[in-house]
């Protein structure tokens, strides 16, 4: 198991406990319905895996890579579609699964992108909600932690493309974020 730098945040049982408990909460709304979860890569990536296998209902997934500009560690600026869906939504009950919403901007964009497609519904799923941090009103139907304002890493977090794969989610306390 890899080494984290700063201090733990979220543990791995907290998440996996809360993780449950979005699964669980997910089939229930979903009773009837397949939902088509909609990974954010690459963050995503991590708590789509962890989540699919938590919902005791049939799902289906696909992903979608979107590109955020800004500088530093702040995502800011305008969003770009980097990898498209490889299905029709139309008709389909749409779970946006997010590792983070911060600004909002990439959330505000995916919704705006995904509704011109006509799917029948369409919710959000978060693992972390950055609220102070928020620019763009945007509604979180499933939200896993709401966190302050700090860098997180592990956990589909990364620094320069690294710790992704740390089990439980860091917090560097003193990063010059800008
Ligand atoms: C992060 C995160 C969200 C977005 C949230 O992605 O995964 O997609 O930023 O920020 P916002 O609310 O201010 O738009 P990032 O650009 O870090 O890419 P990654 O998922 O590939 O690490």
């Amino acid at each position: 198991m890899p080494q984290g730098p700063g201090r733990v945040l979220i543990f791995r049982e907290e998440i996996a406990v809360r993780v449950g408990e979005l699964g669980h909460a997910i089939a229930r709304e979903h009773a009837g319905h397949v939902p088509l979860l909609v990974g954010v890569l690459k963050g995503a990536a991590v708590f789509m895996a962890d989540l699919i296998r938590a919902i005791p209902a049939p799902i289906a997934m696909d992903f979608m890579g979107v590109s955020s500009y800004g500088p530093g560690t702040r995502s800011s600026g305008a969003v770009r579609l980097t990898a498209d869906l490889s299905v029709s939504i139309e008709g389909r009950d749409v779970i946006i699964v997010e590792d983070v919403v911060d600004s909002g901007r990439t959330l505000d964009y995916l919704r705006r992108n995904l509704e011109t497609r006509h799917p029948r519904s369409l919710r959000v799923c978060a693992l972390l909600d950055k609220v102070e941090r928020r620019q763009v009103d945007v509604s979180l139907d499933y939200v896993g932690f709401a966190i302050p304002d700090r860098f997180v890493l592990g956990y589909g977090f990364d620094l320069g493309g690294l710790y992704r794969g740390l089990a439980d989610i860091h917090v560097l306390e003193d990063f010059p974020e800008v």
